[in-house]
């Protein structure tokens, strides 16, 4: 069944599949907390929302519980951050470069190449800078809850192997809709298209576009590898993905019940980093065997040296320098 809630005063339509009413309900006794993510019910990060409501029920004692939609049920992320700012989804998990074109912040952790390996980012992410990360988005009506793991991003096409920036001019490669990842592919020399996760299969398949970037469990699960058979693991940006609460939903709840949260959410940080090593282990095992035709070991300065263009675009105030400067001492 399919309800479209209109949002009258600013024109904007959600189509939120199979919701009766929207936002968090409750029956006597128990909050129920709608999760929007767009990944599948067995992707690390929906297994960690899973565990994240099993750690909620658990210390609110049954009086709190997640309620999760996976696979995109309720709408692309451009979708589901503006129902979680307007409190018509509780609960968000998406990448963190949703946010670029609103907060600047977030562009700072979305550039290519800014981490040099996963330690680096989870050090980063657990430090105090993740937290005024997480911060940055209180304006716009959410709260940061927590960063979950993405690995790193890579191209993939269905032409010919990249080995260098080289092989990559004239390529069409879908990114997300995001300014940073548009200039980064445009400072390779391809032609950037972006477009929702969710439509890049048929993109493939169609012609529209000749490639994409993604981590290696997302290029399996999406069934990309299908289509685009030449993945080069240049690891070109390692943009986390972030868990938001409509602030409204927060305000509402208690500090005890805002204490649950916090709790189950960091708890289920652990489980993600675990999932993750495993879906990427596991990914790696299928697909290295599979037809597929993998390029490692490129020499990634060549790609590097191609963003000095993108740093001066978006790293544009002394107080962004500083963030990307302090994010690249982190050790
Ligand atoms: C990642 C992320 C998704 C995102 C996707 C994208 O795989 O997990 O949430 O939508 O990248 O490329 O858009």
């Amino acid at each position: 069944m399919k309800y479209v809630i209109l949002v009258g005063v600013l024109g904007i339509t959600f189509s939120l599949i199979g919701l009766s009413i929207v936002g968090s309900s409750t029956d006597e006794d128990t909050i129920y907390l709608r999760v929007a993510e767009n990944q599948p019910y067995d992707y690390p990060t929906a297994q960690a929302i899973d565990y994240m409501g099993k750690q909620l029920q658990h210390y609110s004692k049954g009086q709190m519980q997640l309620k999760l939609y996976a696979g995109g049920q309720l709408g692309a992320e451009k979708d589901t951050v503006l129902a979680n700012r307007l409190n018509a989804i509780d609960i968000n998990r998406v990448s963190l470069s949703v946010f670029n074109n609103i907060e600047p912040v977030t562009t700072i952790p979305s550039l290519p190449f800014i981490f040099e390996s996963e330690e680096h980012l989870h050090k980063v992410l657990d430090s105090e800078i993740g937290g005024e990360i997480l911060q940055s988005l209180e304006p716009y009506g959410l709260v940061g809850l927590a960063f979950y793991d993405s690995g790193a991003r890579s191209f993939y096409n269905i032409k010919k192997p990249i080995h260098t920036p080289r092989d990559m001019v004239g390529l069409k490669i879908r990114v997300q809709n995001t300014d940073v990842s548009v200039a980064m592919v445009k400072a390779l020399g391809a032609c950037p298209t972006p477009m929702g996760f969710g439509e890049v299969y048929e993109a493939l398949v169609t012609g529209v576009i000749d490639g994409a970037e993604n981590n290696l469990p997302s290029y399996r699960t999406t069934r990309h590898f299908e289509v685009a058979k030449h993945y080069t693991f240049d690891q070109h940006m390692m943009t986390p993905e972030i868990l938001t609460v409509s602030k409204k939903v927060w305000d509402n709840l208690s500090s005890e019940q805002r204490d649950y949260i916090k709790m189950a959410a960091r708890d289920s940080v652990i489980k993600m980093r675990d999932c993750w090593k495993k879906e990427v282990s596991s990914a790696q095992m299928e697909l290295i065997n599979s037809e597929n035709k993998f390029v490692e070991g490129v020499d990634k300065s060549l790609f590097i040296e191609a963003m000095e263009p993108v740093y001066q675009k978006f790293a544009n105030t002394p107080a962004l320098i500083d963030l990307k400067r302090r994010i690249q001492s982190v050790r």
